[in-house]
């Protein structure tokens, strides 16, 4: 009820609650007033109401035109699922069940970038199913947007053996699939998840700490690291925090729909 309190509109305590984060714990309390705040402080980026949110996305809705857009791939992003799917590449091919090209809306305004297939991944042919996948779909239902409205990826296709990190090698052979997603789905925002996802997009092996908190640049789209949802799993300490980036991605999705508009 504090925290509800002391951050005004934002719906802070559904997100902590989603996500199973102690509300109450004072840490987690501080750090997501902190980040509300600082989400609020630039008046050109204003955290709309969740509910206004959801009027724009009805609005865009019903201004398509029909057929429009909305989850129907294109004859280029089927070409390009078949080439991912027939692809050796590299060696992470040979032990693979199948590839994970990509899940959701291929004309979505959020891309999410993840780091490779795990098990359930490999068996399913779906990115993010298993347990960080759950808190995935959470994380989005707390900034009003579900997992069929975003694209979801990874910078491998491929499950590598006992879910370690996919190696330099492995990440430069799918480069050019990850590259034509981008072109095919030309986000508005793009939302690297983890440390794996923000070293091999940005080209930049620096900590995690040191590429939160600024925006990037991946073929001039405004891109934004956040913590990889299995490690929210293994630190819930951190939860709080990945608040302070989901309110900055939200904010930055609204301004950038009111500049398309303009
Ligand atoms: N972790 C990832 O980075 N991607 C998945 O698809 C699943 C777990």
């Amino acid at each position: 009820m504090a925290a509800e309190r002391e951050c005004g509109d934002q719906p802070l305590r559904f997100y902590l609650e989603a996500i199973g984060c102690e509300a109450t714990t004072a840490a987690a309390v501080v750090a997501a007033r902190s980040a509300a705040a600082a989400a609020r402080e630039d008046p050109k980026r204003p955290t709309p109401p969740p509910e206004q949110l959801h009027d724009r996305n009805e609005a865009a809705a019903r201004e398509a035109p029909a057929g429009a857009g909305k989850g129907e791939p294109s004859p280029q992003w089927r070409e390009l699922e078949r080439r991912v799917a027939s692809c050796r590449s590299c060696a992470l091919a040979e032990r693979r069940t199948q590839t994970v090209f990509g899940s959701g809306d291929p004309d979505a305004e959020l891309l999410l970038i993840g780091e490779a297939p795990g098990r359930d991944e490999d068996l399913q042919g779906e990115p993010f199913v298993g347990r960080a996948g759950r808190l995935l779909n959470r994380m989005l239902e707390a900034i009003d947007l579900t997992r069929e409205a975003v694209q979801v990826i990874n910078v491998v296709k491929c499950r590598p053996p006992n879910n370690r990190d996919p190696r330099p090698e492995e990440i430069a052979a799918c480069r050019p699939f990850i590259e034509a997603q981008i072109r095919l789905v030309a986000p508005r925002v793009i939302l690297l998840l983890g440390r794996v996802a923000a070293c091999a997009m940005l080209g930049e092996q620096r900590p995690l700490s040191v590429l939160r908190h600024r925006w990037h640049r991946i073929e001039g789209i405004p891109t934004l690291v956040t913590y990889h949802p299995a490690f929210l799993l293994r630190t819930p300490a951190r939860k709080a925090d990945g608040w302070s980036d989901l309110l900055q991605l939200r904010a930055r999705l609204e301004a950038e729909r009111g500049t398309a508009r303009r």
